[in-house]
């Protein structure tokens, strides 16, 4: 069952209106209804109309607010602003048919359907860094979201499996028989990475060796059945080590979804042909490269897209060529997104017309470049480690569980705790305050990575929401409601302002949800999320639920147990565990 929302039944009662009063050509597009301080929502379209009709706004705005039928009635306000107030009943029937719904009443419009999102790829024998934290974290929320709202999603890791320093790195650890770096979780990817560091040091070093990489990079690309075996171990531990970290961090990315660029490798000849024969790339310089109009560089000379280098290698423009051929061939994507930080975006960009103009990117088929800023550390400058270097995923992670271990210890009632319910929360309390601080800042911007600030149980965190649910749960429990009991209301009952303003914000979830589906914004989820636990806590203090009777009360009961199933569900689209106590 959807539920219409009430503000969209409020924006529709208006656009009836002002048509009622006004020929359709003077009615213009339908009034756009706020949420509002004054009235429970406002419309200005009378504004916009009043231009049109040549009359003045505010008594354009008067007989729209007389000709409003039905349930909704208006007051003029300022230059022509219509306040506008639903009833009391209207309002604790959205929260009795939402609550009736498994999906809250969230409408599925996606359904149908089909969203390839590429995301994470972090890179075989290296070190996962920020970056690939922000991609990951972004673009699980954005699977999750459009996953509900009814898309056919299908995941894409794009991981850097394939290149010339895997011939180095196998060469290396053939000659220098390394311990054992298998198998040990996040360590693997940092034993990987100081070996990947070692052998570059010694191809720089040494060019007998080099010459001897450079064999193995050929044994390699021509399936060298012992070069191949070895190159398939590192990428076999590299995923184990990435989904270890995936686990752990509630990313859902699997094996299944793993496409590395190694994928594409066959597919890369054809690729350049096809674009030569199509027109679209040309050869300069012994290279083959596109170019897209209108991109230039500083002397105004058109910047080109380097397909096949003049060594014949090819780079990552002729491997995301082929993966539009794949997404939208193979995979029928309708849409598909690249959440990939925001350097990449002449790329894609050149990328996306040249697919364009190849034939391979129809019109039908929506492609974006889903960009984000990067992760500074404290001093306003790239997050690295203080010698310079990558800083481990999995560090991040222990620094946040233990500044959250003792924010949680300094709780009233921590120690009524079971260590062991106790270190779960732990664990899904430094996910939550990672993950929300990078999907609660708006995407394309930088932000700081503060451990302290994200850990706090107060303020727009992770956290802080995950205490909010946890506290709606405790209520309900108090006054032993369970997950399953029903929740019959009364719609007959005067509504408080602060049950009204929190019915009218669980009432605007669906909203929210599109919007992060319309805009790739899942801060628009944070906010949203983070209003509705404000609500609550001033309806909280102002309406007693324990200590109140009879059909106020149930009332109550019911808005507590919408909240928390709104609270839960949106922290679960944005990849962040609720636990029921805290
Ligand atoms: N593996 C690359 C890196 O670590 C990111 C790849 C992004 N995805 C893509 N389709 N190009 O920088």
């Amino acid at each position: 069952m959807t539920v219409v929302a009430i503000q969209d039944q409020v924006e529709a009662a208006v656009a009836a209106a002002l048509t009622r009063v006004l020929p359709a050509e003077q009615a213009g597009t339908a009034p756009v209804v706020r949420r509002s301080d004054r009235a429970d929502f406002q419309a200005d379209g009378a504004l916009a109309a009043s231009r049109a009709a040549g009359r003045p706004p505010r008594d354009l705005a008067a007989d729209v607010a007389g000709a409003l039928s039905g349930a909704v009635t208006a007051e003029v306000s300022g230059p022509g602003f219509l306040n506008l107030t639903v009833p009391d009943a209207v309002v604790w029937s959205a929260v009795a048919d939402r609550l009736a719904d498994d999906r809250l009443g969230v409408a599925a419009p996606r359904t149908g359907e089909r969203v390839v999102v590429d995301y994470s790829a972090p890179n075989v024998a290296k070190e996962m860094h920020v970056g690939h934290l922000r991609s990951s974290v972004i673009g699980d929320a954005l699977v999750r979201v459009l996953g509900h709202l009814g898309a056919d999603v299908v995941r894409q890791n794009h991981v850097g499996d394939w290149g010339t320093q895997f011939g180095m790195l196998i060469q290396y650890l053939d000659e220098h028989p390394a311990a054992d770096w298998r198998g040990q979780g996040a360590a693997t990817m940092s034993a990987l990475d100081a070996l990947y560091q070692q052998a570059r040091a010694a191809f720089d070093a040494d060019p007998v060796f080099a010459d001897r990489c450079r064999a193995r990079v050929v044994a390699l690309q021509a399936g060298d059945p012992e070069t191949v075996a070895a190159w398939r171990d590192l990428v076999a531990e590299s995923e184990r080590a990435f989904e270890a970290l995936y686990a752990r961090l509630g990313i859902l990315l699997d094996a299944g979804d793993m496409d590395g660029e190694s994928r594409y490798n066959d597919a890369l000849p054809g690729v350049v042909d096809e674009l030569l024969a199509a027109g679209v790339a040309t050869q300069s310089d012994g290279a083959v490269v596109t170019f897209t109009a209108g991109v230039t560089g500083p002397d105004d000379d058109p910047v080109p897209l380097i397909v096949r280098k003049k060594d014949g290698g090819y780079g990552y423009a002729a491997t995301d060529l082929a993966t539009i051929r794949l997404r939208v061939g193979e995979y029928r994507g309708d849409r598909i997104l690249y959440v990939v930080d925001a350097r990449q975006a002449l790329h894609f960009r050149m990328v996306f017309d040249a697919a364009r103009r190849a034939g391979w990117l129809p019109d039908t088929v929506h492609a974006e470049h889903v960009s984000f800023g990067t992760v500074l550390g404290r001093d306003g400058r790239p997050f690295k480690t203080r010698s310079g270097g990558t800083v481990r995923l999995a560090d991040l992670l222990d620094d946040a569980e233990a500044a959250v271990r003792a924010v949680l210890a300094e709780r009233e009632g921590a120690d009524t705790f079971p260590q062991e319910e106790l270190d779960a929360v732990v664990r899904a309390a430094a996910v939550a305050a990672v993950k929300y601080a990078d999907l609660s800042t708006t995407r394309t911007k930088d932000y700081v990575f503060d451990v302290e600030q994200m850990v706090a149980t107060s303020g727009d965190t992770g956290v802080y929401l995950q205490y909010a649910h946890a506290r709606v749960r405790s209520v309900l429990r108090r006054v032993g409601w369970a997950e399953g009991d029903g929740t019959p209301l009364d719609p007959s009952l005067p509504a408080h302002p602060a049950e009204k303003e929190l019915a009218l914000t669980l009432d605007a979830f669906d909203a929210t949800l599109h919007a992060v589906d319309r805009t790739l914004e899942p801060h628009r989820l944070c906010g949203y999320l983070s209003d509705l636990a404000t609500a609550f806590t001033r309806f909280y203090d102002a309406c007693p639920v324990a200590r109140s009777e009879g059909a106020v009360r149930a009332n109550r009961v019911a808005l507590c147990a919408l909240t928390a199933r709104t609270l839960g569900t949106g922290l679960d689209l944005l990849g962040i565990a609720a636990p029921d106590r805290m």
